[in-house]
């Protein structure tokens, strides 16, 4: 399913590789460094927020391994960087199969390089906004059971993708192909009532080509319909089952995150 889709284009920043760049990762290009500095100018706690996002990831995939779901469907998967899906769920549940899934050429470029021969996880390049060919996709069909619970993960990705029916349409079909147990993960870009700065990143990304959509907490809890959300519900980011107890200053990372159970 990758024939169509983009080559590497390194003149072209891309969501993948700038958030590298915000993780202090290597995979990224000048034109990729640029918008990173121009975002963390307008916004410096921008690197935190990436770290924090990451560190979430961690918490949840935890979270669902110890729940007993071992397959992880993770859509958006990213550029690998350290506590990749598959290592952290595998210390939790060593059986652990883990299918990565990204549009961009130079994630599942990597991927492939650090996934080599391990034959419990893969990735696909494609576009989570088409299900069908992604559940059809050789390696889903290979590692995922979808007739045993599987964790949905859609972190820190639905943010780049506009309203629309083809996105409702995409939530609504793996929301019908998985079965009772599985789980739906989200984090999402927010505004915590200060328009602003948001507003002028998602200015710098809408001339990147990969527009960024921030949504308020009643429109990305509409991402969860036809599921229910597992305690403490759709909350910031760092709030979201934290290792360490409560967290004073979570709105200041602009993230909403949320776990819910089919
Ligand atoms: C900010 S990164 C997040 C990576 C990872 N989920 C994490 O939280 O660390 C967003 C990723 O979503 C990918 N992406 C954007 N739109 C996508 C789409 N329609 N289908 C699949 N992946 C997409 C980008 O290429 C990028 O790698």
């Amino acid at each position: 399913m990758s024939s169509a889709l983009s080559p590497i284009d390194p003149n072209r920043p891309s969501a993948a590789r700038i958030y590298d760049a915000y993780l202090g990762g290597t995979h990224n290009f000048a034109a990729d460094r640029a918008v990173a500095d121009r975002a963390a100018e307008i916004l410096p706690e921008v690197p935190l927020i990436a770290r924090a996002n990451r560190d979430l990831l961690r918490r949840i995939v935890r979270y669902a391994a110890a729940r007993g779901v071992h397959q992880f469907l993770d859509l958006g998967s990213g550029i690998p960087t350290e506590n990749n899906v598959h290592q952290v769920a595998r210390e939790v549940a060593p059986d652990a199969r883990v299918v990565y899934v990204d549009l961009d050429p130079t994630a599942v470029l990597y991927a492939r390089h650090l996934l080599g021969d391990d034959t419990q996880t893969a990735i696909v390049r494609g576009d989570l906004r088409q299900p069908a060919a992604i559940l059809a996709a050789p390696e889903v069909r290979d590692l995922i059971d979808l007739g045993r619970p599987v964790a949905i993960l859609m972190i820190a990705v639905l943010h780049f993708m506009p309203d629309g029916p083809e996105l409702d349409a995409a939530l609504h079909a793996y929301r019908e192909a998985v079965a009772p147990g599985s789980l739906l993960a989200i984090s999402h870009v927010t505004t915590n009532g200060e328009p602003e700065p948001t507003a002028r990143i998602a200015e710098l990304y809408n001339r990147t080509g990969t527009p960024l959509v921030v949504r308020d907490a009643a429109r990305t809890a509409r991402f969860f319909e036809g599921w229910r959300l597992v305690e403490p519900g759709l909350v910031p980011g760092p709030r979201w089952r934290p290792d360490d107890g409560p967290v004073s200053d979570a709105e200041r990372y602009l993230t909403l995150a949320g776990v819910a159970e089919r």
